[in-house]
């Protein structure tokens, strides 16, 4: 278990006794991310890979240093790290660069409970190319339903989410990207739900591409990580065109760079970067053994004490990430967030970008809360006991 009460500490925003239980939309950001990003700006300000005066440098050693931190931190090699605004633009990154040579016959595999960042690129590359766009189903229980079925020798991309920003399903990837390799397809992990909650190692998965977002694990937005093996970065052409991507242009012929600066065009969010590097270090030190057994411990107190609701139906399998979505009676998510708000506990209530999943639940939205390294044992009793009075109040 963590010290989640000292930890709290390290949260500027904590201070004000806010309740902060929509951890699965972004995380908080500790002084020391915030901290690293004023230091920046007020010693070491400029671009990136271009001046040779001594700011410039140190701008630029820190930016690849974040290169290498990632990597280390997931277990791949720096020139596999390509820094995009999000896991969405990632996941757009291949779907551009390797989707787009899709043919009629090929086949792209993705699952009901994915976030429309890995659903909507597919379908649509899949309407532009006129490949078969494949949705594996899910059970009962919120588990994928029958996907060795889906995958076929016509499969060419396999893109599916790690663990479910839903229902909270942590999904057999390793079998699943197994499946894909043995069918000759390229195997795409979106890690966004992951990677911030538990230890990922992508040589140990074998995926093929692996992408997650800064803001969800305590570092800016407009940060985001695409990993790819680097034999099939090499094979791409790039997603974006412009400065920095380029070794030598002339008139009519342009050389690209080397990995992974190739899919790094234009002058990237420095500060994000920085900000990222304190991140993974932060989340280091705790341990991402510790941060799963402290958020599962908390997502199985919530599961307890929520039986003491009647009429609450929570979705998703018994065993699960660190998030509960749910819905109590007739009682609207988005009322149900706003009565916690007064109570200064903050939950989501919406179609969690989901909007296949969600409906096919019967729903057009449900109300969330999920847990982080700063969460407490009381932030779980303050949201069941604040639930129970929206229950009241509401009459439901
Ligand atoms: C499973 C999953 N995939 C992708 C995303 C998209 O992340 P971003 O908005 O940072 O691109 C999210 C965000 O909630 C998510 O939960």
């Amino acid at each position: 278990m963590l010290n989640a009460d000292k930890i709290k500490k390290d949260f500027p925003i904590l201070k004000n006794l806010l309740v902060y239980l929509d951890n699965a939309a972004t995380s908080q950001k500790p002084y020391q991310v915030i901290n690293a990003i004023k230091d920046y700006y007020e010693r070491y300000n400029a671009n990136v890979h271009r001046g040779v005066y001594k700011i410039a440098v140190e701008a630029t050693e820190k930016y690849e240093e974040a290169h290498r931190v990632v990597a280390k931190f997931i277990n791949a090699f720096p020139n596999e790290i390509i820094f995009t605004r999000n896991t969405t633009e990632s996941i757009n990154l291949v779907a551009y660069s390797l989707g787009l040579k899709l043919k009629k016959d090929d086949e792209v595999v993705v699952s009901l409970m994915e976030h429309h960042s890995n659903f909507v690129p597919w379908q649509q590359i899949c309407k532009i190319t006129g490949a078969k766009f494949k949705v594996i189903p899910i059970d009962e229980k919120g588990n994928l339903k029958d996907y060795e079925k889906f995958i076929t020798k016509n499969t060419k991309i396999v893109s599916i989410t790690h663990a479910s920003n839903v229902l909270g399903t942590i999904n057999p990837i390793k079998e699943i990207i197994n499946l894909a390799h043995k069918n000759g397809a390229i195997a795409i992990i979106d890690g966004a739900q992951s990677v911030p909650h538990f230890s990922v190692d992508v040589k140990d998965l074998d995926c093929d591409f692996l992408a997650f977002s800064g803001h969800k694990m305590l570092a800016p937005m407009g940060i985001g990580v695409l990993y790819g093996k680097q034999e099939i970065l090499k094979s791409m052409g790039p997603f974006n065109y412009g400065g920095d991507m380029i070794r030598e242009v002339k008139l009519n012929e342009t050389k690209f760079n080397d990995l992974p600066w190739k899919f790094e065009a234009g002058t990237p969010n420095v500060e994000a970067a920085i900000g990222l590097v304190e991140a993974v270090k932060y989340l280091e030190k705790l341990g991402m053994n510790n941060i799963y057994s402290h958020t599962q411990y908390l997502t199985k107190y919530a599961l307890f004490r929520l039986k003491e609701i009647p009429n609450i139906k929570v979705y998703g399998p018994e065993k699960r990430n660190c998030l509960i979505s749910f819905k109590l009676g007739r009682l609207h998510p988005h009322d149900a967030s706003a009565f916690l708000d007064e109570l200064n506990i903050a939950i989501r209530g919406g179609h969690m970008c989901a909007q296949p999943l969600v409906n096919s639940l019967g729903e057009i939205a449900v109300a969330r809360v999920s847990f982080y390294i700063y969460n407490t044992k009381e932030d779980v009793d303050k949201f069941v006991d604040g639930l129970k009075k929206a229950k009241g109040a509401f009459k439901v």
